[in-house]
């Protein structure tokens, strides 16, 4: 028989590192009772089975260039009342992934358009889907400056991946002069493939030719993106303002 030690090398080896953590509680539970070999073991094997998907969760959450776990759970609805609250559940429910549809949150600064987007996003994540999320401005600008090869490979992960969001679409209102081949590459592509996309965006439709500098490729864009999506329309009052205001409330009261 191995000794303790022993065996922890030999998982170390075999790399169960979920059998590892918990072998020590799951035979401390097994000892002393009559709990038969097979349920002893299928605990154990349910541990390593976890951990492996807890971190495969992990991965693919690090992977997809969300900064921060977001859930709806926590999301203030009473702040803004006519948010499409319904709207936002169904598409947490992720049925729109299965379908291939795309979302389009529009709508005023500070009403929780990317926190929305940031939270089905995570979903998706936990259900084990592959997101990529866009920072979209930023994404441009980054793009624009990677090696070629570097650029394939990261435009082949857009195109793959289960569900794509374009955040905070013409935040910076100019975008540099391959950002609309691009944008249209990247909505052509996963439009032909039928992949979700999620456009969180503050400026309305009518105005995105401005910003692309082209009202065709406008129409071409938004005709891909708008032929099976959900439209939801945020309006109301800031977060932001609101958390300014009580940040400025307390600074004053302490003062
Ligand atoms: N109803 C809410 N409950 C809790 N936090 C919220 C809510 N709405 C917004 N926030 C928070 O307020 C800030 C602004 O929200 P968010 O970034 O989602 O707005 P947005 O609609 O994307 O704005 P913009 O159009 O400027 O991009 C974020 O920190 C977000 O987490
Ligand atoms: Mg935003």
């Amino acid at each position: 028989m191995m000794t303790m030690p022993e065996i922890e090398r030999c998982l170390r080896q075999l790399r169960l590192s979920g059998v590892r953590d918990t072998l020590q509680t799951r035979v401390l539970q097994a000892q002393g009772t009559n709990q038969p070999f097979l349920e002893t073991f299928s605990l154990i094997l349910q541990d390593e089975m976890d951990r492996r998907q807890s971190r495969l969760i992990e991965r693919r959450y690090q992977h997809s260039g969300l900064d921060e776990k977001l859930t709806l759970a926590e999301f203030d609805w009473s702040f803004n009342p006519k948010l499409p609250r319904q709207t936002c559940f169904q598409l947490h429910t992720l049925a729109f992934i299965a379908a291939g549809e795309n979302a389009l949150l529009v709508g005023k600064p500070g009403t929780g358009k990317s926190y929305v987007a940031k939270a089905i996003a995570y979903q998706a994540i936990l259900q084990s889907h592959k997101v990529q999320y866009l920072e979209t401005d930023d994404f441009f600008h980054r793009h624009a400056l990677s090696p070629i090869a570097q650029r394939e490979t990261r435009l082949r992960t857009i195109i793959d991946c289960d569900l794509l969001v374009l955040d905070d679409l013409f935040l910076a209102r100019a975008i540099p002069d391959d950002g609309g081949a691009l944008l249209q590459t990247m909505i052509h592509q996963r439009y032909k493939l039928r992949r979700s996309i999620i456009v969180a965006s503050n400026r309305v439709v009518q105005d995105w030719g401005t910003y692309l500098g082209d009202n065709t490729m406008s129409t071409t864009i938004l005709d891909r993106l708008m032929h099976h999506c959900h439209l939801l329309e945020f309006d109301g009052r800031s977060y932001r303002l609101k958390e300014a205001a009580e940040t400025l409330a307390r600074e004053t009261k302490a003062n």
